[in-house]
Formats: structure tokens, sequence, C-alpha cells
């Protein structure tokens, strides 16, 4: 049965990707923070193991890491888990670096450290590596300069990383906007119930569990398979 370890699964993406895995009776291995809430999503789903904490601890890692060795195996990575930052998103010139370092530790090098402990049981099943990004990494919104700078961090580490392990397939996911805690957090005092559910983009992001194309940068929407055109009547 393949095995998938998901940061972030509580809610938002994390929680519809593992979902999805699960309803195909992949073996899943999830975090979040808040442990009742991670308890309270995953409940239900037939083959997890939930683990709270941060991504940013070294010893919650290593926990993870741990879960994985006794199942045995690793498929498939997806480092989700992420911070936005303050909100409102303050502008470059104001934005404290305190909080800039505690985004890029959250969104740069937890990733990393997780493939670095991980990369082992990835390519023994020659595995991938599915780092959620997002447009503000390749646009410059303002506003979005220290998120946005994070993932375009983690966008460059995927593409060195896929140069450099040729057993793996390395993947920047760029979902879109999705109707979550952290776009509502993005978009303070705003309705966003218009933006599309996570679910929604759930099945571009198995397309690239599926049929494994080249590493690279991948955007939901560039994957999605349209509707079929219903032709006559
Ligand atoms: N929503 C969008 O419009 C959008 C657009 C582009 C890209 N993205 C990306 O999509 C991914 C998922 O975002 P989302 O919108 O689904 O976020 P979300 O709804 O806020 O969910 C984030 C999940 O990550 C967990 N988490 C946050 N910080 C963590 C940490 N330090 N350690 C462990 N778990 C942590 C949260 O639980 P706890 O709080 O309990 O830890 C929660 O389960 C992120 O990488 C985000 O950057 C989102």
């Amino acid at each position: 049965m393949p095995v998938a370890l998901i940061t972030g699964a509580s809610r938002g993406l994390g929680l519809a990707i593992a979902r999805a895995l699960a309803a195909r009776g992949w073996s899943l291995v999830a975090d979040a923070r808040r442990e009742d809430d991670l308890a309270d999503a995953l409940r239900g789903l037939p083959d997890v193991v939930a683990i709270a904490g941060d991504v940013t601890s070294p010893r919650h890692r290593a926990d993870l890491a741990a879960a994985v060795s006794r199942l045995g195996r690793l498929d498939v990575l997806v480092n989700n888990a992420s911070s936005l930052g303050p909100s409102p998103l303050p502008p470059l010139r104001r934005y404290d670096l305190g909080d800039l370092r505690r985004v890029y530790e959250t969104n740069v090098l937890a990733p990393l450290a997780l493939i670095q402990l991980l990369t082992g049981w990835l390519e023994t099943a020659g595995g991938a590596v599915i780092n959620v990004s997002s447009d503000a990494a390749v646009e410059a919104y303002p506003g979005w300069g220290g998120y946005g700078s994070s993932k375009a961090a983690l966008d460059q580490l995927t593409a060195v990383l896929a140069a450099e392990e040729s057993g793996l397939r390395c993947y920047a996911f760029d979902p879109g906007d999705m109707r979550t805690d952290m776009h509502q957090l993005a978009f303070p005092g705003e309705d966003i119930s218009d933006r599309p559910e996570p679910a929604s983009v759930v099945p571009a992001l198995l397309r690239l569990v599926d049929e494994r194309p080249p590493s690279g940068r991948y955007r939901a929407a560039d994957l999605t398979v349209p509707a079929p055109v219903e032709v006559g009547s």
C-alpha cells in the first residue's frame, strides 16, 4: 500500500489531499500544530498516523520520520504546511525581520529538512516530493514580499533538488486561490466565498502522483482536465 506524508493536514488543501489519498487506499502520516483539530479532521480516515506538532521543530520532524520508518515506505512527501506571515500583509519596508524569519523557517527550511530526512525512503520507492507553492512566488503583489519570496525560495529549492536527485520526481505545485483560513487571513474582512474549495484542485495534484510528469513547477489550472464538451443534443 503506498504511503504519503502530508504536512498541514487538519484543514484546507492538506485535508483535501489526505481525504483523496485515503479514499484510494493510501496509508498516511499527517501533521498540524493543533492536536484536537488534527484528530477531528482525520477521524474516520482508515489508515492515518496523526502526529501533532510544528514543522519548524526538529524533534517533531524526527517523529514524522520515525513514523515513516515504522511503515517502511514513503511514496509521496507533500510539504503543504505554510505560514502567510503577519495579517494584514505588511509592505517590505516595514516587515518585521523576526516575522520574516519565522515565515522562512516554516515555508523553506522545514520542507528542506523533511526532504533531507526522507529522501532515502522516497528514492527506494521511486517517489515524489510535492512542495506546495503559490502564484506569489512568481508575481510581485504589494504586501506579498515575505510569503512570496519564501515560496520563490521553495520553488528554486525544488528545481535544484530535481537537478541533483535523478531518482526522485520533484514538483512545485501552485494550487491557485482557494477558500481557506490562510486565504481569509490574506484578505481580512473580505468576502472570499467566490474562491474555489481546496478539494477542487486535488485532481490536478493527483495527476502529478499518478502520471509522474518530469520534475518542475506546475499550476493546478494547467493540470486540470477540462470537462468534456457535449456534442449535439
Ligand atoms: N489558500 C490559498 O488561496 C492558497 C493559494 C496559493 C498557495 N497556497 C498554499 O497552499 C497550502 C495550503 O494552504 P491552505 O490555504 O490550505 O492553508 P490553511 O487552510 O491555513 O491550512 C494550513 C494547514 O497547515 C497547518 N500548519 C500551519 N502551520 C504549520 C506548522 N508550522 N506546522 C505544522 N502544521 C502547520 C494548519 O494547522 P495548524 O494551524 O493547527 O498548525 C493547517 O492544517 C500552503 O502551502 C499555502 O501556502 C494557498
